[in-house]
Order: C-alpha cells, then sequence, then structure tokens
C-alpha cells in the first residue's frame, strides 16, 4: 500500500495504489488561480501546494480506506518541475516516510507519465501486467517527447522539443488573440467548428529526419500572420477557422514523428499521455493510425492525461519492489532530464 504525491507543476495530488491498481487519485487543480496571470506564477503554485497538501493526503486516505500505519512506502516527484513546487510535494514525503519508518522513493515525472496510459478503469488490473513495448508521446504544457518503452522501466528518449511544448502553443497563440489561460482546451472546442485548410501553417521539423520537434516557429507564423491579417480573429468564424489551422499544423506534427518513431524502432503499441492528449482532432488522429497501421492504441484516461499522484505511485511501486530506496538526504531534481 503505497502513497505518492505529485506537485511538480501546479496540480496538487496524492494517490493511493496497491499492486498496480490505484485505489485512490486525488487532484487539485490550480488553474484558477494562475488563469489571471496568463501561466504558472511559481511562487503561487508553492503556496497553494503547501496550503493543499494536507487535505489532499488525507482526501486520497480515506478515499482508500487506508489509515497513515497501513502504508509501506511513500512516494514523490523528484523532477523535473518547478523547483519550489517540487521541494513542497518531496519533503511532506521524506517527513511522512520518516516518521512512519517506511521506504521512500523519489520518481521522474516524465517517466511516470509512460505508465499513465496503461492505468485500467474499473475492473481494475495492474497495469504493468498489460504493458506492450510502444512508443509513447508525452505532450503537455510543459513538455513534448517521444519515448521508446522497450518494457518495464526499460525506455529510451527518441525525440523532444527543442523549444516550445505543444500545449504551450496552443496556450501562447491563445493569449495572442485573447483567450483565457490555458487556451489549449479552448482552441480545442472553437477548432471543432472551425475549417482547418483556411490557413496554411507551417508544419514544424516534418522535414527534418530526426524525432525532434519545434512548436516555437509556429508560434511566431501564427503572430506574423496576425500582425499582417489583424481583423481575422474578431470574427468569429475566422477565430474558429484560425483555431481549426492552428490545431490541425500541431497534430500534423505530433501524429506524423509518432508514427515514423514507431516504424522506426519496430513496436506494434502507441501510447499517449499529458494535458494535450485531451486534444479531440490528436486522439482522433492517432485512433486513424492505429487503425491503418493495425498498432494497438492506449491514450491515456482524460483524468490521468493531466499531472497526477497515481502514475507516480504506479512507476513507485514497481521500482520499490524491486529494492530501490532514496536516502533521505537526497534532494529534488528540478532538471532531471529522462534519458
Ligand atoms: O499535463 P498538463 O495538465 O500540465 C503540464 O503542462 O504539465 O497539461 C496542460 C497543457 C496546457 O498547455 C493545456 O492548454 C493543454 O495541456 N491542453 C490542451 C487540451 N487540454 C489541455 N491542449 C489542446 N487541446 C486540449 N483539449
Ligand atoms: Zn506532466
Amino acid at each position: 500500500m503505497l502513497l505518492a504525491i505529485e506537485t511538480s507543476c501546479d496540480e496538487t495530488s496524492a494517490a493511493v495504489v496497491a499492486d498496480g491498481v490505484v485505489l485512490s487519485n486525488v487532484v487539485s487543480s490550480q488553474v484558477k488561480l494562475h488563469e489571471e496571470y496568463g501561466g504558472v506564477v511559481p511562487e503561487l503554485a508553492t503556496r497553494e501546494h503547501l496550503r493543499n497538501l494536507p487535505l489532499v493526503i488525507e482526501e486520497a486516505l480515506s478515499l482508500a480506506h487506508v489509515a497513515p500505519a497501513q502504508l509501506t512506502g511513500i512516494a514523490a516527484t523528484r523532477g523535473p518541475g518547478l523547483p519550489a513546487a517540487l521541494m513542497a510535494g518531496y519533503n511532506t514525503a521524506q517527513s511522512m516516510a520518516f516518521a512512519l519508518d517506511i521506504p521512500l522513493l523519489g520518481v521522474n515525472h516524465h517517466e511516470a507519465h509512460l505508465y499513465s496510459p496503461w492505468i485500467q478503469g474499473k475492473p481494475a488490473k495492474a497495469c504493468f501486467e498489460l504493458l506492450e513495448p510502444n512508443v509513447s508521446l508525452i505532450v503537455s504544457g510543459g513538455h513534448t517527447l517521444l519515448v521508446h518503452v522497450r518494457g518495464e522501466l526499460d525506455h529510451k528518449v527518441l525525440g523532444g522539443t527543442i523549444d516550445d511544448a505543444a500545449g504551450e502553443c496552443f496556450d501562447k497563440v491563445g493569449k495572442m488573440v485573447g483567450l483565457a489561460y490555458p487556451a489549449g482546451p479552448i482552441v480545442d472546442q472553437l477548432a471543432e467548428s472551425g475549417n482547418p485548410t483556411r490557413f496554411d501553417f507551417p508544419r514544424p521539423m516534418l522535414q527534418d529526419s530526426s524525432l525532434d520537434f519545434s512548436f516555437s516557429g509556429l508560434k511566431t507564423s501564427v503572430r506574423v500572420f496576425l500582425e499582417k491579417n489583424p481583423g481575422v480573429a474578431d470574427s468569429e468564424m475566422g477565430l474558429r477557422d484560425l483555431c481549426a489551422s492552428l490545431r490541425a499544423a500541431v497534430v500534423e506534427t505530433l501524429v506524423l514523428k509518432t508514427a515514423r518513431a514507431a516504424a522506426q524502432v519496430g513496436v506494434k503499441c502507441i501510447t499517449a499521455s499529458g494535458g494535450v492528449t485531451c486534444n479531440r482532432h490528436l486522439r482522433r488522429e492517432l485512433e486513424k493510425l492505429c487503425k491503418k497501421k493495425g498498432y494497438q492504441l492506449r491514450l491515456s484516461d482524460p483524468s490521468f492525461c493531466t499531472d497526477n499522484a497515481a502514475m507516480i505511485g504506479i512507476l513507485a511501486e514497481r521500482r520499490l519492489a524491486s529494492g530501490e530506496r532514496s536516502p533521505f538526504d537526497l534532494e529534488t531534481e528540478p532538471g532531471w532530464a529522462l534519458a
């Protein structure tokens, strides 16, 4: 019975997992708090984590019907993430593990994302039993990564963004046209009734043979387009077409590079997680790709797409079982890149 904590960005989350099954997963989102600033303010995020952690932990334990004395381990995100936000969750986990005299493990947030598509609903089934070798797309406001998952705890990063993340591109373009933060879900909603072929935005780095992404050029090309065509986003139809055209460019790039990665490493399974995996067009296009190629597709359930402690717990339980421990003097690692 393991308690997991996640505070790498603006979600305070605690979960209880047992034998690869999620017994509870409580997420307190700070989106409303940061909305007026148009992005996450690290100091506010940390203060909010400190305020929410006791409540979220208590609720996760209570929903799982588990008392602190029944816990056999504690896990928390050690990195990557906002330095002070990470410390809030990790130091809480350290203190609890010390007080309860149980093992502690700090895990990599990106590595945990790799396993979130395998978390089952009810009836629950241990997610490591289901795992197939796959190419995993992690796509959110802070990261865009393609990873070859060869098996349990065995992975290799194939590519990543060299500048902005895909979600960041949606959020920044949304801000240019006056949409609230985070703009990704609003762009997605508006795009549903827009014309994706009306404006021809670049598909970044598609000609490049690497599996890296770049979304900063796309963002700049939309900015230049808006400077030359200032009235476009003022009309309802213009805004919808702009959102649909932007979404088409982002999704086409993500899906093509994911397909290329799967072919390159020879896997027949694609998985995806991270906030942008909620994007309807991305989900549809990945489904189309997998159907055409005969691949298995595992998209994270929307409740596990965004940052959550359940995925931290699932990974930590496996690592703790293999004997790994984090000594109490180990610190957080805000720049911990996945290899
Ligand atoms: O995983 P997440 O909650 O947090 C991190 O960034 O780590 O992802 C949030 C990101 C934001 O950039 C948000 O705009 C984007 O995911 N997002 C979406 C959608 N839902 C969330 N982007 C496009 N379409 C969506 N439906
Ligand atoms: Zn994340």
